[in-house]
């Protein structure tokens, strides 16, 4: 390890000076002089000095520096046959019509922003323009429900939502209009309104708060970027934690420009001018990341794909966009290259499509299988990258870093910690294990640039999530180990997080529905293995005492709520009735051997942990989980 060693330790030995150098990637409107602020530790945040735009750096300077006719985004619909093209200086262009029909409704620095659009060039511009007003933007995913809609509108406070009238799936159109509506009649907070893009698709009907985004477009005057501080907040994200309420990830502009900008270069391997490809959706921080913030950041072309990587048309949909539009780097998650494996096993749709542009696969999003990583390194003979992040981090914690010095692939490793990442693999009681040994995989404090500074309105809950079980350190929720080369292995989540198809999911909220249905006294939800979606939602129900139900009913009524209450992304579809749930004396519910009982195939779960059949079964797992029970 050459310069990723010198590189690495420069990140962890000499910060200060580290990340003011990366610092020079971005235009500011007064340099940091300073990179650290640690006076109100464990909140540190970067840069305290730093004031910018981030929107200007994601486009007017690119278009000052003589870059405006390059094309930053490309627009590929398979869902609509359509795809455009806009210059750095059309999009600057729309985005501060845009920023001037935010001003005009009201909308000023600070303010939050609610936008649910599916993956259209309104989106991007939406996110940008809140950016070049100072405004706070939240993206809240189209898969997901009204409930955790107003979830997140009662939480951030949004004085204006941004909607489109529908998003587009293959076997449906989705009318986000009355979803929007159903959630302000559930959430308390109400914005003043509601703009809404009309697609050709589906036309919405607009009531007395909604405003039509053409005719709110129409009157616009281009806004200016204003200048704000490296630390006022830039996003809010919110992600699915062990509890059903959703955690409120706050990004700021300084550091975010700074590590995003550092990250395409010598993670990903991408300069300006090249074309990046993330398939993936603006609702999740890989697609706030990678689809537009640090290719737009970095001057480069970003291709923004509405649609699956199957069944639109074909299992050759990704080949045709990465030939179409001559692709140099490809980001996805694992589940995606699953769906084409299963669809087209041989491959066969690749050799219609001249995909000699692509230089390197990025998977991330959820843990990558050794045969899955086989099958694409043997399809595509490009390098596969592993590399592991998380919406807290921002940016890869994990990675083989092509820009800097590619490294030999091992699978089933995202390779190592990426500079400015102290990584450490902790027991449970807080003390550092050797290579090999599998633990908590914690980063020690403070955290570098572009990761979470705290929980939206909630500083105690940010630290009593992520830094007080390990104090000086930041739990990442993962398990893993570290081998005597220095490569990391995640190896699952130790709390009640799943990751159905790249999708981060609490089973808490889904719990939350099932204990609410009338014939339900106590219920579980785990994840278990799917070879598509690498994990799916399963549920487990006691049914009250002296209650009848037909079981099918139950179960249709309950798979009916979850997806009614969270969204269709849960895909939620297996529920068992059950004698009991095996516990805990204290009464804990045992979910890691229920996993473990339910990925074998049993159809039974052992109703208490005293029963001795069963704890023969579960001991060596008991053991190494919970040396009290
Ligand atoms: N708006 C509304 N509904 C949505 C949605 C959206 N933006 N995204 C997904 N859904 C719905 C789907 O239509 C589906 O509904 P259904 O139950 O009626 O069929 C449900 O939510 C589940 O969607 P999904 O998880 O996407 O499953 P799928 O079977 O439609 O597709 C994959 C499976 C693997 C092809 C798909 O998940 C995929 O392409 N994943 C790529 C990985 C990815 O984007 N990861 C994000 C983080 S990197
Ligand atoms: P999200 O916040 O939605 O990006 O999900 C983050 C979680 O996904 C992580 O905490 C991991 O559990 C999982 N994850 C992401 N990338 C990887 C990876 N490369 N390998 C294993 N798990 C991953």
């Amino acid at each position: 390890m050459g310069s990723y060693s010198t590189v690495y330790q420069r990140s962890l030995s000499a910060p200060e000076g580290f990340w003011l150098d990366a610092a020079g990637m971005v235009d500011w409107d007064e340099a940091p002089t300073r990179a650290l602020d640690d006076t109100r530790v464990p909140f540190y945040r970067w840069f305290p000095d730093g004031v910018l735009n981030t929107c200007f750096n994601a486009l007017d300077r690119h278009v000052r520096d003589g870059h405006g006719e390059q094309t930053a985004l490309i627009w590929d619909s398979a869902m609509t046959g359509m795809v455009a093209r806009w210059t750095y200086r059309e999009l600057l262009e729309r985005v501060a019509v845009f920023a001037g029909a935010l001003r005009e409704q009201g909308v000023d620095k600070g303010d939050r922003v609610v936008i649910y659009m599916p993956m259209i060039p309104e989106a991007v511009i939406a996110m940008l323009a809140c950016a070049r007003i100072g405004a706070v933007h939240s993206v809240v995913f189209g898969g997901f429900a009204p409930k955790e809609l107003a979830a997140r509108i009662d939480d951030a406070h949004p004085s204006l939502i941004v909607a489109a009238s529908c998003g587009l799936e293959p076997n449906r159109v989705v009318e986000y209009k009355p979803i929007v509506d159903e959630a302000l009649r559930l959430s308390s907070h109400q914005p003043k309104a509601v703009v809404v893009l009309q697609r050709d698709r589906h036309q919405a009907e607009l009531g007395a708060r909604d405003v039509d985004w053409n005719a709110a477009t129409a009157r616009a005057e281009p806004a200016d970027c204003l200048p704000v501080r490296a630390t006022d907040p830039l996003y809010i994200l919110y992600t699915s934690g062990t509890t059903g309420r959703p955690k409120g990830v706050v990004r700021d502009n300084g550091g975010h420009a700074v590590s995003l900008c550092w990250s395409l270069a010598n993670v990903y391997g991408i300069g300006p001018g090249e074309v990046f490809w993330t398939a993936s959706d603006v609702g999740w921080v890989v697609g706030h990341s990678y689809i537009v913030y640090a290719p737009l950041l970095s001057g480069a072309t970003t291709v923004m794909y509405e649609g699956k990587p199957v069944g639109t048309p074909d299992a050759g949909a990704f080949w045709r966009v990465v030939a179409d539009h001559r692709v140099k780097a490809l980001f996805t998650a694992p589940t995606a290259f699953r769906a084409i494996k299963r669809m087209d096993p041989d491959a066969r749709k690749l050799a219609e499509h001249d995909t000699s542009s692509l230089q390197t696969l990025f998977l991330a999003g959820e843990r990558l299988d050794p045969e899955t990583h086989k099958w694409a390194v043997d399809t595509l003979g490009v390098p596969v990258i592993d590399h592991w992040w998380q919406t807290e981090t921002g940016w890869p914690v994990c990675a083989n870093l092509r820009g800097l010095e590619p490294m030999p692939v091992k699978a089933g490793s995202p390779t190592v910690p990426v500079p400015g990442y102290d990584l450490a693999v902790l027991d449970t009681s807080g003390r550092p294990l050797p290579p090999g040994q599998d633990g908590a995989l914690c980063i020690r404090l403070p955290l570098p640039p572009g990761t979470l500074p705290t929980l939206w309105g909630d500083d105690e809950r940010f630290r009593e999530s992520y830094l007080s079980q390990y104090p000086g350190y930041y739990a990442t929720g993962d398990n893993g180990y570290i081998d005597s080369d220095g490569y990391v292995f995640v190896m699952g989540r130790n709390d009640d997080v799943i990751n159905v198809a790249g999708h981060r999911l609490s089973t808490g909220s889904m719990e939350a529905v099932l204990a609410a249905h009338p014939a339900v006294a106590e219920c579980a939800v785990i994840g278990v293995y799917d070879t598509l979606k690498g994990q799916v939602p399963r549920g487990f129900v006691v049914l009250k005492s002296g209650v009848e139900i037909d079981r099918a009913t139950l179960r249709d009524e309950l798979v009916a709520a979850v997806r009614e209450q969270i969204g269709p992304v849960a895909a939620f579809r297996d529920v068992d009735v059950v004698d009991g749930l095996p516990k805990t004396r204290s009464g804990k519910i045992l979910r890691k051997p229920m996993r473990e009982i339910a990925d074998r195939g049993d159809t039974t779960v052992p109703s208490t942990i005293e029963d001795p059949e069963v704890l023969d079964r579960l001991r060596p797992t008991l053991r190494a989980d919970h040396p009290g029970s």
